[in-house]
């Protein structure tokens, strides 16, 4: 019986453990878990999404301050079409958290930024040109373009002197995405080095409509993939993405082609995971009811999340001048729009509450949009439970030899452990603080 580990994913000469550990936004996926990914030999992600933000937390950097006070005239104003980023300043951020996470990396595994399209920045071609460069700049091994289309991210770096040497890749849930990608970018003679398939189980958003997302299977789309580059002779290494929850489901798609695979859910219940550690424990709690596929992102993409998110029904006044990721271009973001409709029909109330939308960036940054994968609820059978009902935290080492070695659809449970060693790290309580510093200017309603 085979596992995970007699399996390699080759990029050129390179051979690496066929492990993903996926991009998770706002610091989820911090840069903890993905050097662990990469000193196990395998590769992992951080992401760009809200990068002052992370900055921020991480080099007491002021950029958040900093933008919002210079828009501080603009809080009460719908239009926010004036709330631009600072191009220098959004390179400095990205440089910083880039620059810090590879200059750490140990082992030969690599690591991978997490590029979401859809945070369009108010400026969405400036922007993605500034991020992705700035991401080369900084020496990231590679870059996965993920959370819309990409079709004309290779233009903006393609004068980029790292354009060539650097692994690039995309994110699809359907061939015809795929093909869309590979027909607008042909003319660069560059393929992207990998394209993870992404299926409808996986956490974040979903690259499926609210109502059809489960009648579509990964496995089937992957194998559609396959036929497709197989006839059209093309050589792209695939990584299957969401739902994979074992070793063994991990070897069952290796063994039928694909390159590697891409994991997350069962790295939320690490010790390196950015998530506070209450969250953590709402995850481990979490039964198959308690999560749900939403429409409550502002960017029109579905997504997965615990139904008791505090982001669910709140009414946040929009903190686009501090934040502004979703802005589309035009100063506008359908969270928005559905708070002033709200204010608008109750005048008179202290507090609102928004039910179809979210202020999706001040929600991740607070981690109260508990985004999660379908196979959440199954945490708890990860770990033990300790003495005070709550759920052991793993090590991401463990997580990632589990589905390195496992076989026959096991799950190795952690070593015991006492209750202190899983108090709340450092970097937890360190989000704590900077969530009053930060938001000190009152942009809450
Ligand atoms: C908490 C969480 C946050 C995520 N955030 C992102 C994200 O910011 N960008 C992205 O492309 N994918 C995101 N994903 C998707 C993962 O990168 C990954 O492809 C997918 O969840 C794999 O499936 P699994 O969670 O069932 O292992 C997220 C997944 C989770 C669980």
């Amino acid at each position: 019986m085979k596992c995970v580990d007699d399996f390699r994913l080759r990029f050129g000469r390179q051979e690496l453990v066929p492990i993903v550990v996926g991009g998770m936004g706002v610091d989820i996926s911090t840069a903890e878990l993905a050097l662990e990914a990469a000193r196990l030999g395998g590769i992992g992600h951080i992401s760009d999404a809200m990068v002052k933000t992370v900055s921020d937390r991480r080099f007491k950097t002021d950029f958040v301050k900093g933008k919002l006070k210079r828009y501080k005239f603009n809080v009460a104003n719908s239009d926010k079409s004036a709330v631009l980023f600072d191009l220098g300043r959004l390179a400095e951020a990205t440089h910083n958290h880039v620059g810090q996470v590879m200059q750490a990396k140990r082992g030969n595994g690599l690591i991978f930024v997490n590029c979401m399209e859809k945070l369009t920045m108010n400026a969405p071609r400036e922007t993605l040109r500034v991020r992705l460069s700035a991401a080369l700049d900084a020496g990231i091994d590679g870059i996965t373009l993920s959370a819309g289309l990409h079709l004309g991210s290779f233009a903006l770096i393609a004068d980029h002197p790292r354009f060539r040497d650097a692994k690039l890749g995309i994110i699809v849930s359907s061939l015809r995405a795929l093909q869309l990608f590979l027909r607008k970018n042909a003319r660069f003679g560059r393929l992207p080095d990998y394209v993870v398939v992404e299926g409808p189980l996986a956490g974040g958003h979903l690259g499926f409509g609210i109502d059809d997302w489960a009648k579509y299977d990964l496995r089937v789309i992957v194998t559609g993939i396959q036929q497709y580059l197989h006839a059209e002779k093309l050589d792209i290494p695939l990584i299957p993405a969401g739902g994979i929850f074992t070793g063994s489901d991990a070897v069952s798609y290796l063994e039928t082609g694909a390159a590697a695979v891409q994991v997350a859910t069962r790295f939320t219940a690490t010790r390196e995971c950015g998530l506070p550690d209450k969250v953590k424990q709402e995850y481990f709690k979490a039964s198959e009811e308690d999560i749900e596929v939403n429409m409550i992102s502002p960017t029109g993409y579905a997504m997965r999340m615990l139904k008791g998110s505090p982001a669910i029904g709140a009414g946040t006044r929009p903190n686009c001048e501090a934040y502004g990721y979703l802005l589309d271009g035009s100063g506008n973001c359908a969270y928005i729009t559905a708070y002033n409709r709200e204010v608008a029909a109750h005048p008179k109330a202290k507090k609102i509450s928004v039910m179809d939308k979210t202020c999706l960036c001040t929600a991740m940054r607070n981690f109260d949009c508990w985004t999660c994968g379908h196979n959440t609820y199954r945490l708890k059978d990860t770990t033990r439970r300790l003495a005070d009902g709550t759920y052991q935290l793993l090590s991401t080492e463990h997580v990632f030899r589990d589905y390195q070695f496992s076989i026959d659809q096991k799950i190795a449970l952690p070593p015991e452990s006492s209750l202190a060693e899983d108090a709340p790290n450092r970097l937890n309580q360190a989000h704590g603080k900077l969530e009053n510093a930060e938001l000190s200017y009152g942009a809450k309603p």
